[in-house]
């Protein structure tokens, strides 16, 4: 039963003792934040990989490129374990290294040594590294804007990786105008401008997060009409004209200190993962909060992470193996850490 499962997982939990870490992203499921240990959007968690030294195995709860990023971050005496190796995200998989490594070279014909690559972590490692060896850094939603201006005090243009709508969107906030930028299309191997080409600033990859690109304009403008008093919030990761429409845009810390910190009685309408939003609602039962999208967007990877999976992972290291282990072979590592630490040494 659900319950002699939780009692199994508590029972572990008690045994390992420090020497086990259940990190958990906000998207998960709540079978599975329950036993999360410390749970954070991509950049807290980043941040804690890099400090916890003692955790022995840290069971990831979360998706397969913040389980390499753990990975990156903590000692070699530390296994990270993805409890479904399924649990990847779409995102990441739009741009691999061989597509990167064909674009940087095109770029560099057009336009020289002038552009710093940023990536999104929600990246392949090998995309980190990528911008490690060649002096850019990592980036997540919530500090894109502090890292997109560090990156002009660096190089003239920027290569923004893997999300076109967190580029777009952060650039846009930071007063550079659409026809600076242009988009590079991986499967096309061309750059669109939608401006001359001399005057582009920022050059976006072209990738989205299929779960975020469900919020739209219609829906916005539906809102509006039916319950005008609600105040629409979304994630950076969605398209240009839902950010631009809606009233408030940020990541998901923006988002959770926002609800948060809203008035009793206040309606909101939020564009993010269903987990979150659903946890947000529960949380704060005398605010009205729903999903913008009424059909619901859950996150397929996130949500592989089940209780099953949880257990049995730890059910694995009590009997002495490792189900997933994630590693990052060591020269990745080491490039793909000059770019993390570049980006956890500024302040967002
Ligand atoms: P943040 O945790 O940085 O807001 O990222 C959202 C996301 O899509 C995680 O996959
Ligand atoms: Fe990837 Fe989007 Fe899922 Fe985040 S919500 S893990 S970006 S697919």
């Amino acid at each position: 039963s659900i319950e002699a499962k939780k009692e199994r997982i508590k029972e572990i939990k008690q045994q390992l003792g420090n020497r086990l870490f259940i990190p958990g992203h906000h998207y998960q499921r709540d079978e599975v934040i329950e036993f999360a240990d410390a749970t954070g959007d991509s950049l807290q968690l980043a941040q804690l990989s890099k400090t916890n030294r003692d955790a022995e195995y840290i069971v990831f709860c979360g998706v397969h490129f913040m389980a390499e990023t753990a990975d990156m971050l903590t000692t070699d005496n530390q296994h990270v374990i993805l409890p479904d190796l399924k649990a990847g995200c779409s995102m990441a998989d739009m741009a691999d290294i061989a597509q990167t490594e064909h674009a940087w070279g095109e770029l560099q014909k057009q336009f020289g040594d002038t552009i710093l690559p940023l990536t999104y972590v929600n990246s392949t490692a090998a995309i980190k590294a990528f911008c490690g060896r060649n002096d850019g850094a990592t980036v997540t939603s919530s500090n894109a804007k502090a890292m997109v201006q560090w990156a002009f005090t660096q190089k003239q243009r920027l290569l923004f990786l893997p999300d076109q709508h967190l580029g777009r969107n952060t650039a846009y906030d930071l007063g550079i105008k659409l026809d600076e930028m242009a988009v590079w299309d991986p499967i096309a191997r061309e750059l669109v401008c939608e401006g001359p080409i001399e005057q582009v600033k920022v050059i976006l990859w072209k990738g989205h997060c299929s779960v975020h690109e469900k919020f739209t304009v219609g829906q916005i403008e539906e809102l509006r009409k039916n319950s005008p008093n609600t105040t629409i919030i979304v994630h950076p990761e969605c398209t240009f004209d839902v950010v631009q429409a809606a009233d408030l845009n940020g990541s998901t810390h923006y988002i959770i200190e926002t609800i948060k910190n809203a008035r009793p009685g206040s309606s909101w309408a939020i564009g993010t993962e269903m987990n979150l939003v659903n946890r947000l609602a529960q949380q704060h039962p005398d605010k009205n909060i729903f999903s913008l999208n009424s059909t619901m967007c859950p996150c397929l990877t996130m949500n592989r992470i089940d209780l099953d999976h949880l257990l049995w992972s730890l059910e694995e290291i009590i009997e002495g193996r490792l189900h997933f282990p994630i590693t990052v072979d060591e020269q990745t590592t080491l490039e793909g850490n000059l770019a993390l630490q570049r980006m956890l040494d500024r302040p967002s």
